[in-house]
C-alpha cells in the first residue's frame, strides 16, 4: 500500500522564559543564556504537522486538509499565538517551554483528534536554524 505524508505549516508568535527553579540564577544563565531572561522574550515559531498513511480510495486523500487546518487552528494556534507560554498556557505551568517540550505538548494535543491509523509527526522551528521533531516515541 502506498503511504503518503501530508503536511501543513502554521505559524505562531509566543513569549517564553527557560528556567529551572532548583538552580541558581547564575546556573540558569549559564545553561539557558538569553532564553533565561527573567522578563521573557519572543520567538516566531514555525510549526509543521505531518500525517502519514494510505490514500483513501474514495477521496484520494490521506486526510482532509481542511480538517487538519481546523484542528491545528483550534488546538494550537488559538491557544499559543501571542501568548506568554510560561504564564498563559497551562501545560507549561511546571514544564520548561523549550522547543522540545512544546513539540511534545503539541503532539499530545493533536494525537487524540487524528485517526489512529495515521502516523503523526510534529516539526517545530524555534528559529530558522533550530528545529525539533517529535513522532510520539
Ligand atoms: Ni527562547
Amino acid at each position: 500500500m502506498n503511504k503518503v505524508t501530508v503536511c501543513r505549516k502554521a505559524h505562531f508568535n509566543a513569549a517564553h522564559k527557560l528556567y529551572n527553579s532548583d538552580w541558581t540564577d547564575a546556573r540558569n544563565t549559564l545553561v539557558f543564556g538569553k532564553c533565561s531572561n527573567p522578563n521573557f522574550h519572543g520567538h516566531n515559531y514555525e510549526l509543521i504537522v505531518s500525517v502519514k498513511g494510505p490514500i483513501h480510495p474514495e477521496t484520494g486523500f490521506v486526510m482532509d486538509m481542511k480538517e487538519l487546518k481546523k484542528i491545528m487552528n483550534e488546538e494550537i494556534i488559538d491557544v499559543f499565538d501571542h501568548k506568554n507560554l510560561n504564564e498563559e498556557v497551562a501545560e507549561f505551568e511546571n514544564l520548561n517551554p523549550t522547543a522540545e517540550n512544546i513539540s511534545v505538548v503539541i503532539w499530545n494535543k493533536l494525537r487524540p483528534l487524528i485517526d489512529k491509523k495515521l502516523e503523526l509527526t510534529v516539526t517545530l522551528y524555534e528559529t530558522p536554524r533550530n528545529f525539533v521533531i517529535f513522532s510520539g516515541e
